[in-house]
């Protein structure tokens, strides 16, 4: 049984992870259901990279997550739907309905001649059909990329167009926070640039109007009728690509993380059924938009594969009020709650009455994820929501990595505020210093990197594997780099820093400064631009912006407008720069590199110490720079 139950227990379950890797995660994935079993469990290299995971192995995720449960669990509930109005009605969603969905949209997308290996991009809201969609693709072999439905057309069309994807499902519109949000006309737009996509099929949420192109587009109702609720499912590869994810990195446009079957699967299900400490009929929530790694592996794939009950929400914490998160989780009776840090201190700004309406009384855990959490939000979440007695697991993991690496067990591994704490099994992690020597010992600080694979690593990064090699597995030899610094404490606990590299965590968002940059460029009147984040008391991190113009502006409000508008309408409104400084110059070496630390040390206000400044080819812009801080 892989379920770890006690501290003793974790200790000789990571021992045997180490020590024999191969049959530790053997053992594991014996408890799945294979059409074959794989002939050899892991083959790897770091230099190239090639990794792969249960060699010949033959399956279907989605097998895994619905046929294999309608024997035990085919009327339990495996998604508690809350729309966004508390007014609608919320939707139970079980396992044997799950299935009969996903095998009709499955034939749906096989009616427009859909196929194995075929991209299919999904841009929609946090509806029970972008699950559906997600495995419906999976059931028939078709590599789903799911694009968060707050990107932008331009980034949208982008990511189709890198993919070369033959569909879009996507909606009408959507429903998050007060007004409703149009989402057709986004991949309208988008699709006008991508020449490959022959069907859009278009779920009715809100009913505005929209419209629709003859040949291309079709109504996701009214396809559903036409098609039988069985549809075999396809028989996949352990390595055969199950989904491509954008995230950003510290250069050029985001790339896409390509996850593949077997491993991923093996993976998530045992990390959530570990880390989250599940029990049967309980009720889990993690609050993340399925857009992101957080929701395919801990929305749609870790819970489902264990057979859970999840709650899926498409709202947003502070509609109609900031008790809403509360409500729910009374609604429901959530026993575990997953959000991020960014969440946590909004609410937390929000004040206690709005928490104190509601009981919290079903919690038993509590978890958070995707940036660092400060003490002070860790400690009102234990005690306001946790109520002191709910243990908190503070996960990190990355797009990359397809779930979690370090992280306590719920109620097994003690807790510190502000620490991922400590590997779980089949995870090396290393810290290194910057030429790349491996620092042992305790009570030290380095660039985390991971040195063995794990089932769910990275396997490329897609239609272009030298971009995976150069920015994860080149920093440092046969070294996984994650980007991330990290302390390791006096008991060997972990705790992340935060990015070393160019990239933002901004409310739990990874956003690129390039990427920024290269948007805010795009304005007529910007030459340069340098983008860096700072800290932010909700957010984590701000975007600060200093940009050169070509012209005098009278109304540099206005120009600040322009650039806003500019990077919402080429990323989205989640990359708009908190704040802007025109500048006249840049502080740049005399090799013309932007002094980047320089920036960030500005933005931060620590002007009082901003280090060596001789090296400029003109260190007088930095103190017009300072002067004109904003
Ligand atoms: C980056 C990955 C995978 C979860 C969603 C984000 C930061 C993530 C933590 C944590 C401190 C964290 C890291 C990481 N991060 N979780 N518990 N504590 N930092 O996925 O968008 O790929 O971002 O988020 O900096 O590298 P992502």
């Amino acid at each position: 049984m892989a379920r770890i139950t006690s501290f003793e227990q974790y200790q000789s379950e990571y021992k045997k992870s180490v020590e024999n890797p191969e049959a530790f995660w053997e053992e594991i994935a014996n408890e799945f259901s294979w059409k074959k079993k794989w002939d050899k469990v892991l083959d790897w290299n770091f230099e190239k990279p090639e990794i792969n995971w249960f060699i010949g192995g033959k399956l279907n995720i989605t097998e895994n997550c619905l046929d294999r449960h309608l024997e035990k669990r085919a009327d339990q509930v495996a998604f508690h739907f809350e729309p966004n109005d508390p007014n609608e009605n919320s939707r139970a969603i079980t396992y044997r309905q799950l299935y009969e969905d996903v095998c009709r949209f499955a034939n749906v997308l096989k009616s427009k001649g859909i196929k194995k290996g075929d991209r299919v991009c999904l841009y929609m809201p946090m509806i029970p059909e972008l699950a559906i969609a997600v495995l419906a693709c999976a059931r028939i072999g078709a590599i789903h990329s799911v694009v968060f439905a707050g990107f932008s057309a331009t980034s949208l069309g982008g990511r189709i167009q890198d993919m070369h994807c033959c569909a879009v499902v996507t909606t009408d519109g959507a429903y998050r926070g007060a007004k409703p949000i149009p989402i057709k006309a986004v991949v309208d737009d988008a699709l006008d640039v991508c020449p490959s996509v022959e069907n859009v099929i278009v779920y009715k949420r809100t009913g505005e109007e929209i419209k629709m192109i003859d040949g291309r587009d079709t109504w996701w109702q009214d396809e559903m009728k036409k098609v039988s609720a069985e549809c075999p499912a396809e028989i996949m590869d352990s390595e055969d690509t199950l989904f491509i994810l954008y995230t950003s990195g510290s250069t050029g446009q985001p790339k896409g993380v390509v996850h593949t079957c077997g491993g991923y699967m093996v993976y998530t299900k045992y990390t959530f059924e570990n880390v989250f400490q599940y029990n049967d009929k309980e009720v889990f929530w993690c609050t993340a938009d399925i857009g992101w790694i957080t929701g395919h592996s801990y929305i749609v794939y870790g819970p489902l594969l264990a057979g859970a009950t999840s709650v899926m929400f498409e709202g947003v914490p502070t509609f109609p009020d900031a008790g809403r998160f509360w409500q729910v989780i009374d609604k429901y009776k959530v026993n575990i709650f997953y959000t991020a840090p960014t969440a946590i201190r909004a609410l937390q700004a929000s004040g206690l009455d709005f928490v104190n309406l509601y009981k919290l009384n079903s919690l038993r855990i509590l978890g958070t994820v995707g940036e660092p959490i400060n003490e002070e939000a860790w400690e009102w979440y234990h005690k306001n929501i946790g109520k002191g007695n709910c243990p908190i697991v503070d996960t990190w993991w990355q797009t990359e990595t397809g779930g979690i690496l370090i992280s306590p067990i719920a109620g097994i591994t003690k807790t510190k505020p502000g620490f991922a704490t400590l590997p779980l099994p089949g995870v090396q992690p290393v810290l290194v210093d910057e030429k790349g020597n491996v620092i042992e010992g305790n009570n030290v600080e380095g660039n985390l990197c991971i040195k063995f694979p794990w089932p769910s690593i990275i396997r490329t990064t897609y239609g272009n594997h030298e971009r995976c090699r150069t920015t994860y597995f080149t920093t440092y030899e046969n070294l996984y780099f994650t980007g991330d610094g990290c302390r390791r404490d006096e008991d060997g606990y972990y705790r992340i820093t935060g990015r070393v590299d160019d990239v933002m965590n901004v409310s739990g968002h990874r956003i690129g400064t390039a990427e920024v940059e290269s948007a805010i460029n795009m304005h007529f009147d910007i030459v340069e631009s340098a983008v860096v984040g700072y800290p932010h008391d909700i957010k984590g991190q701000g975007i600060y912006a200093y940009v050169i113009s070509t012209k005098e502006h009278d109304d540099i409000e206005m120009l600040k407008k322009e650039i806003l508008a500019e990077v919402t309408k080429i990323i989205g409104p989640i990359a708009k720069p908190d704040k802007i400084q025109v500048v006249r110059g840049l502080p740049k070496t005399r090799s013309g590199k932007i002094m980047r630390r320089i920036l960030r040390k500005i933005a931060e206000g620590e002007i009082s110490n901003l280090g060596d400044t001789s090296t400029l080819l003109d260190p007088s812009v930095v103190d017009e720079i300072v002067k004109g801080r904003v």
